[in-house]
This record gives structure tokens, C-alpha cells and sequence, in this order.
């Protein structure tokens, strides 16, 4: 576990690269991807049912890669899907040596099969991030060595605002490395994923899909995406999208738990909580809750209205944690988010064959929220 002091030189490090401005200049890179994923789709018009998640997935790591590494899936989409795919069984082994309590123990653990693979997955996210690091490096040293002067507006991936801070903060390449890392596999998996859920609602909720469509209209009205884009300063148009995504994510919080070490004797309700405890949130519990959420099975977008959004306590609702250390990419989710539906919609219709009701999507947690079955959905042109 990072030590807080560790943890706090990160936070300090990565926070100004969440920036409005740095947020606003990946727009394209959404757009583009977005765009790529409405294209995969077109083979499925009028076809049966099929998976989504592979698509969308590599949708959100394509986002993710280019944004935090300026490493573009065009050109390396064999090292960006084995990254991807490696860095989702390292989270699977953890989640084992969470559950599997005899793996706790390092000596165990290092004597086990699964460590043998975890040490083979890790290798080879660090030797493909510290190869993109040397490169990038490189030719930050032949460019000027100032580019944030020559171009101001230019769009830069994360790893580049690193690599110039570092000259000044003194960061060592391991530690520019585990940035990249962390935003990586914290920002890929968790926002694919929660899109799946939100397609899959859309789909079950006709009534839902056709009010956002209806928002997008009165703003491109038939324009499609290829001839005018979604831009930054559209995305403010989008409240009701805003809040399915909300309310999706109340339903289905992707991140269901959230584990704090106890630092002193805690209160609670009578109780006390000792100091050194592990302590869970059990986040999907708390959105259910229905002292908290009349009728909690109920996809109610409308929750999230302002003056709903004002007779509740702040903490009822932690998709993305709270506190100091709640998600530092939550506006980056929302924004990817909301220009990949909106790209989708325009084209398309979601369609299930038969409606599920949400008191009957069956849920498997690994170390994030999943359904229990692929997700699966049918589209026509709209
Ligand atoms: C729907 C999408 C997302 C959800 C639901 C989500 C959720 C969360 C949650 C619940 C935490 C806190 C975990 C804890 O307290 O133990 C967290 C942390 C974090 N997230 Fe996200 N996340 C999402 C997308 C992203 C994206 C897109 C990025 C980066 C581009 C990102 C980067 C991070 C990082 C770096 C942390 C660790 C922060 C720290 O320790 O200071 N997340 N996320």
C-alpha cells in the first residue's frame, strides 16, 4: 500500500494535469475514437443481438492511451490491447489475494502460479510504459524546450506535462512510470464498463433513449457526427444525458466498495470502529438503499435533478469516491462519456429483444462491477 506522504506527492503531481483547459484539448481524441466505435457498429445494423463490451472497451483504452501516453492504437493497437488485457489480470490477481486470505502472506503469494503470471503481466506494463517514457523523452529534447510557448493550444497527453514538471519537481522515471500506470488502469476498464451499463439502460429504457435523442437533436439536429462534431462547448446542452449517466451509475457504481485503513477510533453509531481496521464502503449498498432512494430499483434519471440532487446528504452518492481521495478523472469520465453516447445516438437506436428489469440484471463483482452476462444489444439506424 503507498504510504500517505507518497500518496499525497502523486496526487499533488497529477492534479493540474485534470485541468479544464488540458480536459478541453482531448476533445478530439474522444471524437475521433467515438467515431471509430460508430463505425465498428455499422456490420451489426439490423443484425441480432451482440457484445459490446469488446468494442467499447477498446474505445475507452484507445481514449486512455492517447490522452495519458500519446501512444495512438492506430499504429500500436497489438501493444495497447496486450497492455490493456495485462493490466486487467493484475487487478484480477489482486482481487484473488484480497478474497483468498491465505495469499495475504508475501511468501505464499511469491510461491503460488498466480504470482508467476502477475510478475509476467507487470514486466511488460512497465517495459512498454518506460519505452514510451524513453521516446517521449527524446523527443522532448529535440522539439523546443518550451512547447507550451511555441503552441499554446496544442493538445498534449498527459505523460508530456509529467516528463516537463519533472526537470523542475525532480521526478524519477519510475515514478513518472507509475503515474501513467495508475491513470491507465484506474481510467480504462472503469469507464468502458460503465458505458456498457448505460448502452444497456438506454436499451431497456426506450422512453429514456428517445428524450436524449431529443436533447441531441435540438442541437445538431440531422447533422451527423463526421460533418459537425461534438465540441467541448456543446457539452454543457446535455443535463438530461448527464443525469441517466447518473443515475446508471447509482445502479450500477462500478467501483462497488471502496477499502480506508482506520487511522484512530471512530465513532459510529454507537459503535466503535478501532484504530488499524480495515474498513469497506459498500458503495452498491449505500445507492440501493431505499431510506436514501424511494423505490431504488426504479431507473429514475430525474433524481438527479438539482433540487433532488439538494434533500440528499453529499456522501449518498459516491460513484467516485469522496473526500481527498475520490477519482481525480471523474470530468474526464463524464466528458468521454457523454461524446461517445452522443456519437452513438445519432446513428443509432438501441434495441433489447426483450426488456429486463433492473431488480433482474444479475451482478458478479471482480475487483470492479460487472453483469453476471455479457452484455448484449441490437441496432438500427436511426
Ligand atoms: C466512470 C468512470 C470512473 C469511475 C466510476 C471511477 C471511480 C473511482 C473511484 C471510486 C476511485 C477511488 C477509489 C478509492 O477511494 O479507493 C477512483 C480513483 C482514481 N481514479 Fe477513477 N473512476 C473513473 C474514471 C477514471 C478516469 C477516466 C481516470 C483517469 C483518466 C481515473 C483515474 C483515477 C485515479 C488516478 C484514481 C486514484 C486517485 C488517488 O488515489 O488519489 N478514473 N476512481
Amino acid at each position: 500500500m503507498r504510504d500517505d506522504k507518497i500518496w499525497r506527492n502523486h496526487r499533488k503531481m497529477i492534479q493540474p494535469t485534470f485541468n479544464q483547459k488540458i480536459l478541453q484539448s482531448f476533445i478530439s481524441i474522444f471524437q475521433r475514437n467515438s467515431i471509430l466505435l460508430t463505425k465498428t457498429f455499422e456490420k451489426e445494423i439490423n443484425g441480432p443481438e451482440f457484445e459490446i463490451s469488446p468494442h467499447v472497451a477498446f474505445m475507452s483504452v484507445s481514449n486512455i492511451c492517447e490522452t495519458s501516453m500519446g501512444v495512438s492504437v492506430e499504429t500500436q493497437k497489438e501493444d495497447v490491447e496486450q497492455f490493456y488485457n495485462f493490466s486487467k489480470r493484475v487487478f484480477y490477481v489482486l482481487f484473488k489475494r484480497l478474497i483468498q486470505i491465505w495469499l495475504h502472506s508475501d511468501l505464499l503469494f511469491s510461491m503460488s502460479l498466480l504470482a508467476k503470471s502477475f510478475n509476467g503481466y507487470v514486466t511488460f506494463i512497465h517495459n512498454f510504459t518506460d519505452e514510451v517514457i524513453q521516446k517521449k523523452r527524446e523527443t522532448l529534447k529535440i522539439k523546443s524546450d518550451d512547447i507550451e510557448e511555441d503552441c499554446p493550444k496544442m493538445r498534449k497527453p498527459t505523460l508530456d506535462f509529467l516528463l516537463q514538471l519533472s526537470d523542475k519537481e525532480h521526478f524519477t522515471d519510475k515514478e513518472i512510470r507509475e503515474e501513467v500506470v495508475t491513470l491507465i488502469t484506474a481510467g480504462s476498464d472503469t469507464t468502458g464498463r460503465t458505458m456498457d451499463f448505460v448502452l444497456f439502460m438506454l436499451a431497456i429504457h426506450p422512453e429514456v433513449q428517445e428524450k436524449v435523442y431529443e436533447e441531441i437533436f435540438s442541437v445538431y439536429g440531422s447533422d451527423d457526427s463526421e460533418k459537425n462534431p461534438v465540441k467541448f462547448e456543446d457539452l454543457h446542452n446535455f443535463m438530461y444525458l448527464e443525469r441517466v449517466i447518473k443515475e446508471t451509475m447509482r445502479l450500477f457504481p462500478i467501483v462497488p466498495f471502496i477499502a480506508r485503513l482506520v487511522l484512530e477510533d471512530l465513532e459510529l453509531d454507537g459503535q466503535t470502529v478501532p484504530k488499524d481496521c480495515s474498513a469497506v464502503i459498500l458503495v452498491l449498498a449505500l445507492h440501493r438503499n431505499e431510506k436514501i432512494w424511494p423505490d431504488p430499483l426504479k431507473f429514475d434519471p430525474d433524481r438527479f435533478l438539482p433540487e433532488e440532487v439538494n434533500k440528499r446528504h453529499p456522501c449518498a452518492y459516491i460513484p467516485f469516491s469522496f473526500g481527498p481521495k475520490d477519482c481525480i478523472g471523474r470530468v474526464y469520465a463524464m466528458i468521454s462519456m457523454k461524446v461517445s453516447i452522443i456519437t452513438l445516438l445519432r446513428k443509432y437506436i438501441l434495441k433489447k429483444d426483450e426488456i429486463t428489469e433492473v431488480k433482474n440484471i444479475k451482478l458478479k463483482m471482480e475487483t470492479i462491477l460487472l453483469c453476471s452476462k455479457p452484455i448484449t444489444l441490437r441496432i438500427e439506424k436511426r
